[in-house]
């Protein structure tokens, strides 16, 4: 729907006049543009934050961030047709594993279901040609913008939907 009224306008805006040429770029209707590989950047993202926001204990940031994992995830599973069942179905478990750890606020069973998790990342790439992407458990957060530190009435706006 929203394509074909942006291709509609981009028509219009050409009909409008060969005196504002720019908008001839217009012409050629967008093409879906996410790449595999920036779906990967961000999802490296959130397993970073992931981890961060588990080991301060901000455990309501973690379930977020563990749902962006997983969004990523099938967004990349969407994008790749190639992609082994196996190596999904392998990163099932250690997500279900992470999803008790949050609920259960176990920083034990959060680290080990990460590692999982993290093997299961380096399985897929091992498996698809891409063995020298290595994913590792962070030594750092790279987020100098972003607090990982649980705040006071936090959950409030959540708790009101
Ligand atoms: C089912 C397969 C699969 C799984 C699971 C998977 N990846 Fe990937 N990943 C890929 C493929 C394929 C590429 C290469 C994409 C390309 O070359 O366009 C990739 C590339 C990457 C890159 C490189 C992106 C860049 O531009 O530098 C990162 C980082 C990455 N993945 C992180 C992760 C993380 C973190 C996880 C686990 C939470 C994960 N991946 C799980 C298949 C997978």
């Amino acid at each position: 729907m929203r394509k074909s009224t942006g291709y509609a306008a981009a028509v219009a805006a050409i009909a409008i006049g060969s005196a504002l040429p720019f908008m001839v770029v217009a012409q050629t209707p967008p093409k879906p543009s996410v790449r595999l590989a920036d779906v990967m950047s961000a999802l490296q993202s959130r397993h970073s934050k992931l981890w961060t926001a588990a080991q301060q204990r901000n455990w309501e940031l973690a379930a977020y961030e563990l749902e962006q994992v997983k969004a990523g995830l099938a967004d990349a599973i969407g994008l790749y047709n190639d992609i082994p069942v196996t190596n999904v179905t392998m990163i099932d478990g250690p997500l279900k594993s992470i999803d008790g750890a949050i609920a259960a606020r176990s920083g034990p069973a959060f680290t080990k279901a990460f590692g999982e998790l993290t093997a299961g990342c380096n399985a897929c790439h091992q498996s698809v040609g891409r063995g020298f992407i290595v994913m590792t458990i962070p030594t750092m957060s790279p987020f100098g913008n972003q607090s990982f530190v649980p705040s006071v009435g936090q959950g409030k706006d959540i708790s009101r939907r």
